[in-house]
């Protein structure tokens, strides 16, 4: 597969520029991302990240520049497939875990019909949440609430999941976890991730790449490619990708 290209491109944002009214939240960023990539994009807060998320996401049509996946316009009234997992879980507390990932289903889907339950139920097996399918969300743990989001993202089917700092509620052991949870469905799928992050360490962990956005409005610093094969471990190896990340954004 050719790397070059734009209708190669999972993801193709060009001279992107943001602004909600005075505030530019992102100025001139462009980024590709390749089918199947798994791509990171770290920043100091402010910066733009869930903006440049937001837009992705379809969530945004106010911006200069151009933005596709899958070489559609972002702009295109259900013209593209992009699961979106927030930092929080944001379930609804009155709905089941069940009801909870069928809010994610396409709009031509009937959530009430069996295909839709056997669909769901599936997602959530495939998250881990089996025999979970009743419980309300005040019933899980952070991990799990936060995997019920995830399934829920991916009821639409997309082909890009945005991640918007998923992990960073959790605490570290649970982190860890749901980190090679996500790697393994990542793995396992055609799924392209772009997933936002303060956490130098799990961008590099994770990464095939990672994005360094800088600045006030935000534009790409540098990306560093993370050249470690996987599986990969937690040691030595992520020191220099994580010295060079933290040089790119300023910290000392
Ligand atoms: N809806 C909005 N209205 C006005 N300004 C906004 C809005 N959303 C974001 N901004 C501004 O745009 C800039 C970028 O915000 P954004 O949320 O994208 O940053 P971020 O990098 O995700 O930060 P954090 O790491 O804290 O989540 C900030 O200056 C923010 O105040
Ligand atoms: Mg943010």
């Amino acid at each position: 597969m050719s790397s070059t290209g734009e209708s190669s491109s999972a993801v193709a944002v060009e001279d992107l520029t943001k602004a909600y009214g005075d505030t530019v939240a992102l100025r001139d960023v462009s980024l590709s991302v390749a089918p199947g990539e798994f791509v990171s994009v770290v920043g100091h807060s402010g910066c733009g990240k869930s903006t440049l998320l937001r837009v992705l996401a379809g969530l945004e049509d106010d911006f200069r520049g151009t933005a596709t996946v899958d070489g559609t316009d972002v702009r295109t009234e259900g013209g593209h497939r992009v699961g979106m997992v927030f930092q929080e879980p944001r379930l609804l507390p009155w709905k089941t875990v069940r009801e909870n990932v069928a809010v994610g289903l396409p709009r031509d889907v009937d959530p009430d019909s069996e295909a839709a339950r056997e669909r769901v139920d599936a997602l959530l097996d495939r998250v881990g949440l089996s025999g979970f399918e009743d419980a309300r969300p005040s019933e899980l743990s952070g991990g799990m609430a936060q995997r019920v989001s995830l399934a829920r993202g991916l009821a639409y089917d997309p082909t890009v999941m945005l991640l918007d700092e998923p992990f960073s509620a959790l605490d570290a052991l649970t982190k860890y976890e749901q980190q090679d949870f996500l790697l393994d469905l990542w793995r396992d799928s055609d799924l392209t991730v772009v997933l936002v992050t303060h956490d130098v360490e799990e961008a590099a962990y994770l990464s095939d790449r990672v994005v360094v956005l800088g600045g006030q409005p935000g534009t790409v610093e540098t990306t560093v490619d993370i050249g470690e094969g996987r599986p990969r471990d937690r040691e030595e190896w992520l020191v220099p990708y994580r010295d060079r990340i933290t040089t790119a954004l300023g910290v000392e």
